[in-house]
């Protein structure tokens, strides 16, 4: 496995491997999440790239940009185990090099609501670096994981504006044993708070799969279940509990069930705050 910094090697590099080619975008601090979706890749590309870039465009800080982790040589161990073949870890005037101003792709209403209401432009950020990363890799596909739902729905929005056919796989979310989706930020909890997130976040959602599974199919009395279940655990500051069309992100109203989304899968996402951290979780119903 190789590591590259530059345009210039990241095209040597590539003009030696094989196609199909698959990008994993990740902005580093790796885990097992990540290396599901290195490791999906695997299966049906023949070359796997990583791409490990902290983009400045999707904070709302450049202190929150300076403290994002970094932690380059246990990403490359981690990346190579699962099967990467070439790791992409560009600087930022790689990226946006400052003689070529990079447009931001504004991907519209999809970015507004959920994650955009309280991160404005954090999308539009994802959307330009994502683009950018693909007019340098040139994949064949690329791979996100599930958890971040709204993501996907922006990628997958910002790969049918463009000519090149890229596929977008989402990949099945990775949980501990406790339930918590794998996240960077997990890192960032007290034992206390971790172990109130996980009673509360992942078990809100499976009651509410359960639920549905069962019969229950009204908005209101799903989202009554989840929220008991989080209300018990008071460090757990809910942000939202969103039930939506899982194509268009359009919220269902509380009167609707969920058999009525229009574009069949309804999207319950999730963000809540614990210690001072944001996690998000999400899960499709049928
Ligand atoms: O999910 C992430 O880690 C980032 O948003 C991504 C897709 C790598 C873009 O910077």
């Amino acid at each position: 496995m190789r590591t590259v910094t530059t345009r210039s090697e990241l095209d040597e590099a590539l003009a030696q491997l094989p196609r199909p080619v698959a990008l994993v975008p990740t902005m580093g601090a790796l885990h097992a999440g990540h290396t599901a979706l290195i490791a999906a890749a695997r299966r049906t590309a023949a070359t796997v790239v990583v791409s490990i870039f902290v983009n400045p465009r999707q904070f709302g800080s450049a202190a929150d940009v300076a403290e994002y982790p970094r932690t380059l040589e246990a990403d490359q161990q981690l990346a190579q185990a699962a099967g990467a073949h070439l790791i992409f870890v560009p600087n930022v005037d790689e990226i946006y090099p400052p003689n070529e101003p990079v447009a931001n792709v504004e991907p519209g209403p999809l970015a507004t609501r959920l994650e955009g209401a309280s991160r404005p432009g954090h999308f539009a950020g994802v959307a330009t670096v994502v683009s950018r990363l693909f007019d340098l890799v040139h994949p064949d596909q690329a791979l996100f994981g599930a958890k971040d739902a709204q993501q996907v729905r922006v990628i997958e929005w910002l790969a049918a504006q463009r000519s090149d056919q890229i596929a977008i796989h989402r990949v099945a979310t990775v949980r501990d044993s406790d339930g918590l989706a794998l996240s960077s930020r997990n890192q960032l909890l007290s034992a206390s708070g971790r172990a109130a997130a996980a009673k509360a976040i992942p078990v809100a959602l499976s009651l509410i799969a359960e639920a549905c599974a069962s019969g229950v199919t009204s908005v209101a009395a799903l989202r009554a279940l989840a929220e008991r279940v989080i209300a018990a655990e008071p460090s757990v500051a809910l942000d939202y509990l969103d039930f939506a069309e899982s194509a268009t992100l359009i919220p269902l109203a509380e009167s609707a069930q969920v058999g009525d989304a229009a574009s069949g899968e309804v999207l319950v996402s999730l963000a809540a705050v614990v210690d001072g951290v944001r996690l998000i979780d999400a899960i499709t119903l049928p």
